[in-house]
């Protein structure tokens, strides 16, 4: 259980969240950090910042218990104690709890930390801090996952970052309503959403892909998921480290190295 410890890390923002807003991201972690979990001797996960209703939450431990091991223990943490409050509702000790915490998430040492569109509401210039904050709080070779996406988790982005810092970015999205891969800017994870301009690594992916979907046009008939891959497949050959993963390709997503995604100036302090 968390350490009553001092005041929960970070401010209460406001709490939207929807059922199955997640899928993505969830699916991916089942898929892509499943191995972590099952080698853990304590297959403890933390969801921080679970928002207005806990559903995010069930559904995650619903995911990772079906996914990956049963046997998985799920704490939701929330800054806000009435959302805390609410959500005693849903729990089903000892597999899916609920407490109050932050940054410092409750003293606990999880081995995968999700945090969703909880960045999002606060400045530029504090993500490398709760980067760091929250990656000292895995236990050992465990992982965070940070991102955001909209209201129906339609379009989606999450950065991996383990003990060492940012190891991946993945964009993710439904082909069936994407008109174009430029929408992903809009939910581009806190480090990167305003660094959507030239001279910016992501400013430039971003362009390539719907440079690249554009040109792809002409296999739209065959549907959005040809049109895509072939997107991808071209964007890759341009040089982009795209990881050669068709599999999850056909979902709908990329995932590239952080390195060259990285933004090339440093966040000014005090950036919105
Ligand atoms: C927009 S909701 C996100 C809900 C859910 N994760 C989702 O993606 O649907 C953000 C939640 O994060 C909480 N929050 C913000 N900063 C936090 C922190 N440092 N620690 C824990 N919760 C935090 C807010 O109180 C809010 O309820």
């Amino acid at each position: 259980m968390p350490t009553r410890a001092s005041r929960p890390l970070g401010v209460i923002t406001r709490g939207t969240t929807n059922p199955n807003r997640l899928r993505r991201v969830d699916n991916w972690i089942v898929d892509t950090c499943g191995e972590v979990l099952r080698a853990a001797p304590d297959p403890l996960v933390v969801d921080l910042g679970y928002g207005a209703s806990p559903v995010t939450v069930v559904e995650l431990r619903a995911r990772l218990a079906a996914g990956v091991r049963p046997d998985v223990r799920v704490v939701g943490l929330e800054i806000d104690p009435g959302r805390v409050a609410v959500a005693q509702a849903a729990a089903d000790p000892p597999g899916l709890t609920f407490a109050r915490g932050g940054f410092e998430l409750a003293g606990l040492r999880p081995v995968l930390v999700r945090a969703f569109n909880v960045l999002r509401q606060y400045d530029e210039a504090e993500v490398a801090g709760a980067w760091a904050r929250l990656t000292a709080g895995l236990a050992p070779g465990g992982l965070l996952v940070e991102g955001t996406c909209d209201e129906l988790g339609r379009l989606a982005s999450w950065v991996l970052l383990d003990a060492t810092g940012p190891r991946s970015l993945t964009l993710a999205a439904r082909l069936s309503t994407m008109q174009s891969p430029a929408e992903l800017a809009e939910r581009l994870p806190k480090a990167l959403i305003h660094r959507n301009i030239p001279g910016e690594p992501i400013h430039a992916l971003i362009r390539a892909l719907d440079d690249a979907w554009q040109a792809a046009a002409g296999y739209a008939p065959y549907g959005p998921r040809q049109r895509w891959l072939h997107t991808v497949a071209a964007v890759r050959a341009q040089g982009w480290p795209i990881l050669h993963r068709p599999r999850r390709w056909r979902l709908g997503e990329l995932t590239l190295p952080w390195p060259p995604i990285a933004p090339r100036t440093p966040t000014p302090p005090g950036a919105r």
